[in-house]
């Protein structure tokens, strides 16, 4: 959003927890919050000026010069990173969650025209205002939970003009509302009936036709793949997403998800930024990304509400990954904004401990949208993006189960959310 910038100063926090570091935190290193204790972190023009313990700070910051928010007995942090969803889409699917819970699965669901399909017709008959509307009323809910920037991708489209359609909504939303936007194209998201067994004519038409525009027009800066059986292939991804290489987008892969393919080891051979569920990911999938730095990112929501199981969280990091965790915020597999949610099943169910769940949603989030030089940490330089809690530690985040532990959020330095107001 094109908003004033904020002078703000944050004191006297009871943990202040930066987070700090300017690239995604691997293995061991995501469990070091480097928290200062009375901490107080100082935002001028939208911009971390200094951090520090209060006493030494307000020596050289005076409070008169800044708006003053008082963080005694409260944890401070940096705003949350949600780096992959499906923020833009047309209509709802309640119906289908209903068959799921019958026991129909999702790539049933899916392969009878349903699913993905069913919301590409919604996305293709709404009109870019609603798509709009919609869009804003996510990203309101998204910061309630301390979340600062978002990625969305298109991909209800899977045709020219639709496809477009979503992106160019991703951008406005991107510039009305005070959370930040960064797009992905996800033209290769499904394969419509008129297209089954003709998907090397598909990958074409998005290579010649609509990836040249997007880049041309900067409509995303991500382009994705749904990498999976009776979707996309491996080979059909590696062509894709080359070159969507070549054409300067850089990378993200919906990867072993439910069936193990070989996703994770492809992302890890393009250099992919990302790789994303792997759910079915194998062990040297999981090595091959950790050494191609490739950010592992984990949507425990999505196994949760499709009833499978897990990503290894835990093995990825033994295996020194760099793991993070998002919503996957969509109308099918994953209708949730819910930080809270992703807190309570990455700690509770997938054994990662409350110090790797806050880094895999504030730096390691940042990484995977390519941003860890700027966002993901309170540290001098960053953006002024920042939560304060109602509690007095991080460790309340997971323990408050399913209920959102943020007071206020600050974006770019200024007050955009205020739980007391
Ligand atoms: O990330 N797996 C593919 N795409 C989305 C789901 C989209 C939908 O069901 O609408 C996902 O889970
Ligand atoms: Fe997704």
């Amino acid at each position: 959003m094109m908003m004033t910038k904020g002078n703000i100063l944050i004191k006297n926090a009871a943990e202040l927890v930066t987070c700090s570091g300017f690239q995604a935190k691997k293995g061991k290193e995501m469990s070091d919050l480097h928290i200062i204790e009375k901490g107080t972190v100082v935002v001028e023009n939208g911009i971390i000026k200094a951090v520090g313990p209060t006493e030494e700070i307000l020596k050289s910051f005076p409070e008169e010069n800044y708006e003053v928010i008082d963080a005694t007995g409260k944890a401070v942090l940096p705003g949350f990173v949600d780096s992959h969803t499906h923020v833009v889409f047309g209509g709802y699917r309640a119906e289908e969650f209903s068959w799921r819970l019958r026991g129909d699965s999702y790539m049933s669901i899916m392969e009878r025209g349903g699913g993905i399909l069913s919301s590409v017709k919604a996305t293709k008959e709404a009109a870019k205002e609603e798509l709009f509307k919609s869009a804003m009323a996510r990203l309101d809910s998204m910061l309630s939970f301390g979340v600062t920037t978002v990625e969305g991708k298109s991909g209800y489209g899977l045709d020219h003009e639709t496809e477009i359609k979503q992106l160019e909504v991703a951008k406005e939303v991107n510039e009305a509302h005070v959370v930040d936007v960064i797009s992905t194209f996800l033209g290769a998201h499904a394969v419509p009936k008129e297209y089954k067994g003709k998907e090397e004519v598909l990958v074409n038409f998005f290579i010649e036709k609509v990836m040249p525009e997007v880049a041309e027009r900067k409509l995303a800066e991500f382009c994705d793949i749904f990498c999976e059986q009776n979707v996309f292939s491996v080979e059909q991804s590696r062509r894709l997403l080359t070159k969507a290489k070549e054409m300067g987008f850089k990378l993200k892969l919906h990867a072993d998800e439910i069936v193990q393919l070989g996703g994770a080891e492809l992302a890890a051979e393009l250099g992919a930024v990302s790789a994303d569920h792997l759910l079915q990911a194998s062990d040297e999938g999981i090595r091959a990304m950790a050494e191609a730095g490739v950010i592992t990112t984990l949507l425990p929501g999505t196994a949760f509400s499709l009833k499978e199981d897990f990503a290894r969280a835990r093995y990825m990091i033994e295996n020194n990954c760099a793991v993070a965790l998002a919503t996957d915020l969509n109308p099918g597999s994953c209708f949730t904004e819910s930080i809270p949610l992703i807190f309570a099943l990455a700690t509770l169910y997938m054994g990662m401990s409350t110090e790797e769940a806050v880094t895999a949603l504030t730096i390691n989030g940042a990484a995977a949208v390519d941003r860890a030089d700027t966002i993901g940490s309170i540290d001098v330089g960053k953006k002024g993006d920042i939560i304060i809690l109602e509690f007095p530690s991080y460790k309340y985040i997971p323990y408050h189960i399913g209920v959102s532990t943020v007071e206020k959020v600050v974006k770019n330095g200024m007050l955009v959310f205020d739980k007391e107001k």
